[in-house]
């Protein structure tokens, strides 16, 4: 009997990656990462609580030895399996200042996740992901997306590191998705186009009405129908944004 295929969500906070994490949890076993442990422990309890299954698992997409070490933690709780779908969520690099001001440090933050982060996810993750479309019985092809931001198109003013990570990461789920669509895998890339309603920021977003920030839920819906497409009809870009987003 084939092994039942797991999730893997690289980057995992209140946002984004714990929707994600709950909407695929539904279907498959998820594995939470994030370098600390407070990111995913109360995630990983409410879905095994609520008869999903769970793992965290505290790693640093950035660093190839930390996620060396995940994968094989991987194997471990999943002997044999395959992954169904990947999200690569984590980011690097927010930083908002005048170029001529930024630091080597401040500037190479942001590839360090982004790109080097989104690489090192890839190369460890892609082998699980054609283990799972060499499998007759899978219902969806396996899936790699990659959680963009505006900065990934558009490049603005004192937005130099994030912006540039952002790119790059866009570029390396291109060409990602170019290579390995043959050999069945779906790899998009999301454009998520405006601020995320995530609970419990204390920030600007605070004061925005809720219709102009994006439900981080319903981010998750449309990745799970990203994986739910057929081979004929893959979407590799999309754009997520609220109807009162001026683009
Ligand atoms: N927030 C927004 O309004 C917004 C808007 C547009 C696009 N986005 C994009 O959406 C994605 C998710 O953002 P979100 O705000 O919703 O965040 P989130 O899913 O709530 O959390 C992301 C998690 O990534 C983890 N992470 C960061 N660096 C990491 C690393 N080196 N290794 C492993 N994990 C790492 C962080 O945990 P640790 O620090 O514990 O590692 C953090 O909890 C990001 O790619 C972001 O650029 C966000």
């Amino acid at each position: 009997m084939t092994a039942q295929p797991f999730v893997v969500v690289a980057g995992v906070g209140p946002g984004t990656g714990a929707s994600v994490a709950r909407r695929f949890a539904k279907a498959y076993p998820v594995v939470l990462l994030a370098r600390g442990a407070d990111k995913f422990e109360n995630l990983a309890k409410e879905i095994n609580d609520q008869g999903g299954k769970a793992i965290g698992i505290s790693a640093d997409v950035s660093n190839a030895e930390s996620l060396t070490s995940a994968f094989q933690q991987i194997e471990k709780a999943f002997p044999g399996a395959a992954a169904a779908a990947a999200v690569f969520n984590a980011a690097g690099g927010f930083v908002r200042k005048p170029f001529l001001e930024l630091t080597e440090k401040e500037f190479t933050s942001g590839w360090e996740v982004s790109q080097k982060g989104g690489f090192l996810f890839s190369q460890h993750v892609l082998p699980f992901l054609l283990k799972h479309a060499k499998d007759s019985s899978a219902q969806h092809p396996p899936t790699l997306i990659f959680t963009g931001a505006t900065a990934g198109i558009k490049a603005n003013a004192l937005m130099a590191t994030f912006a540039s990570s952002n790119f790059a990461k866009r570029a390396l789920a291109a060409s990602i998705a170019k290579e390995f669509a043959p050999q069945g895998v779906h790899v998009a890339w999301a454009n998520i186009d405006g601020p995320i309603d995530i609970p419990g920021r204390d920030d600007y977003r605070k004061n925005l009405p809720a219709e102009q920030k994006i439900n981080p839920d319903d981010i998750a819906e449309t990745y799970w129908s990203l994986h739910t497409q057929s081979k004929r009809a893959f979407t590799n870009e999309i754009d997520i944004r609220t109807s009162l987003e001026k683009w």
